[in-house]
């Protein structure tokens, strides 16, 4: 057992655990706090005789236990919790000590802690975590925001424990206040449009491709070691293979089709609209989940409506055009994520470096994919690139691979198959792109019933008319 420990940790449920655990394969000393005796015992067993992680239910002796600065890591729900366990910290620590919330908290809640803990002296961090249970063991992707002088205390261990890309840490100083925590949320909303895009790819080759499940794992394995290569790609070819072990069909036949959430997707959609940042990829991927939840009136109303058969496909130039489609898709989620990050940067005072939170999203995080690497590369060559499409490296990409999004989007249109995801990513390429769009007469419309004026091509200055048929 060490005297005093490097790092302490909050919350032993599976997240929390993991993570201790990789803090200390990596050489430091971690102490554990955990209410539940259970999950204390546990992590001492797990720990086995090594001198390097204690776990402990009393909140003082844990306190007393860390080396100053203290650095306590919380992975508890997000939420009341949060707050109750900071309370709880409060009155045994010292100034200049650091909390460091791992959880997916609001961003307003951080501002907010920070803000009520700054007072006290006491340095907080918003830091996403991504990566499930496995990247806590064995190294996520770390999203920290806060003090930039407090992380210098936090730096060691969170570049030690992180998921690395080709020896590069995946992790870094993102920026003051809630950054950490945007970030996350922001990867959550890309995370939701890529599973969402996924999930219309799979309908499109099993309904119109026919393609079995066995099918299904090769095709997507096949991309995987490809310009898709990611790790949403690579668990979908695992899934197709699993057996269900209670019956004699295969595990994702079985599974029922009603997607839940946490509300991390339907934040960053919630948010982007406040702020006015157009990201439909990811808004549709939180309606379709909630469409999903219908399942009841689905069943009522695919009843009541025909559905036209699938016409038959060439098979293998479908899988290479869903190949291309979903690639192009990945890019625009992509693309939308990124511009949020841009905008909302300004709008919160973030001084966000978005080629720093690609390349730290390379590896370890949900969201990893080969495509991340070629997004560092087009923030690094334009630091204030307002957009990937605007990115000359993406350009070819892109102009490669729209043509598929097209015919798959109007082949889905045709027969029945819906494909929102698809289609918003290729709505908004062809919006962007388009130097004049009809939302002229939207403001004639404005300007009609609600005098509400409308500017002009040819000249500055605001203007109304009085439309002569009023
Ligand atoms: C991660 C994930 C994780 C998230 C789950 C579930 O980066 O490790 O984003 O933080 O909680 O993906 O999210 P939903 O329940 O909302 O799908």
């Amino acid at each position: 057992m060490a005297d005093m420990y490097d790092f302490g940790l909050v919350g032993l449920g599976v997240m929390g655990r993991n993570f201790i655990l990789n803090v200390a394969d990596n050489g430091f000393t971690a102490f554990g706090n955990d209410l539940d005796a259970e999950k204390v015992n546990a992590l001492i067993e797990e720990g086995g005789d090594t001198a390097k992680v204690n776990a402990t239910s009393d909140v003082k002796t844990f306190v007393d236990g860390l080396t100053t600065p203290r650095k306590i890591m919380l992975l508890v729900p997000a939420g009341k919790i949060v707050d109750s366990v900071i309370e709880g910290l409060l009155p045994h620590l010292d100034e200049g000590d650091i909390i460091i919330d791992g959880g997916n908290s609001f961003f307003t809640d951080t501002d907010r802690r920070e803000a009520y803990l700054k007072d006290k002296g006491i340095n907080f961090f918003g830091a996403g975590v991504s990566g499930g249970a496995e990247g806590a063991r064995k190294g996520p992707s770390i999203m920290p925001g806060g003090s930039r002088v407090a992380y210098q205390h936090v730096k060691p261990i969170f570049e030690a424990v992180s998921a690395k890309y080709k020896g590069e840490p995946c992790v870094a100083y993102l920026g003051p206040k809630s950054a950490g925590n945007y970030v996350k949320m922001v990867h959550n909303g890309i995370e939701y449009g890529l599973m969402q895009l996924t999930s219309e790819i799979y309908d499109l080759l099993k309904k119109a491709g026919g393609l079995s499940n066995d099918e299904l794992h090769k095709t997507f394995a096949d991309w995987n070691q490809g310009r898709l290569q990611s790790f949403l790609v690579e668990i979908t070819s695992e899934i197709f293979e699993q057996k269900d072990d209670l019956t004699d069909n295969d595990l994702v036949d079985m599974i029922l089709d009603k997607a839940k959430q946490k509300g991390t997707g339907k934040w960053t959609s919630q948010n982007a609209m406040d702020l006015g940042i157009p990201v439909p990829t990811i808004d549709v991927a939180v309606s379709m989940r909630e469409i999903s939840a219908l399942k009841e009136e689905r069943v009522q109303a695919d009843e009541l409506y025909d559905r036209p058969t699938p016409a038959n496909v060439d098979k293998d130039d479908f899988i290479s055009k869903a190949e291309q489609a979903l690639y192009f898709a990945f890019i625009i989620t992509y693309a939308q994520g990124m511009h949020q990050l841009a905008d909302a940067s300004k709008e919160y005072g973030y001084e966000l470096e978005l080629g720093e939170i690609a390349k730290i999203w390379r590896a370890g995080c949900i969201i990893r994919a080969a495509l991340l690497a070629d997004i560092t590369e087009a923030y690094q060559a334009d630091e204030a690139l307002r957009n990937l499409l605007l990115s000359p490296s993406f350009v070819e990409k892109v102009k490669s691979t729209v043509e598929a999004a097209r015919e798959l989007v109007g082949y889905g249109a045709a027969n029945g198959i819906p494909l929102p995801g698809i289609s918003n990513a290729l709505t908004y390429f062809d919006a962007y792109t388009s130097s004049r769009l009809p939302l002229n007469l939207i403001q004639a419309q404005r300007d009609y019933f609600g005098s509400h004026t409308y500017e002009r091509l040819d000249r500055e200055g605001i203007f109304h008319t009085e439309w002569e048929n009023k």
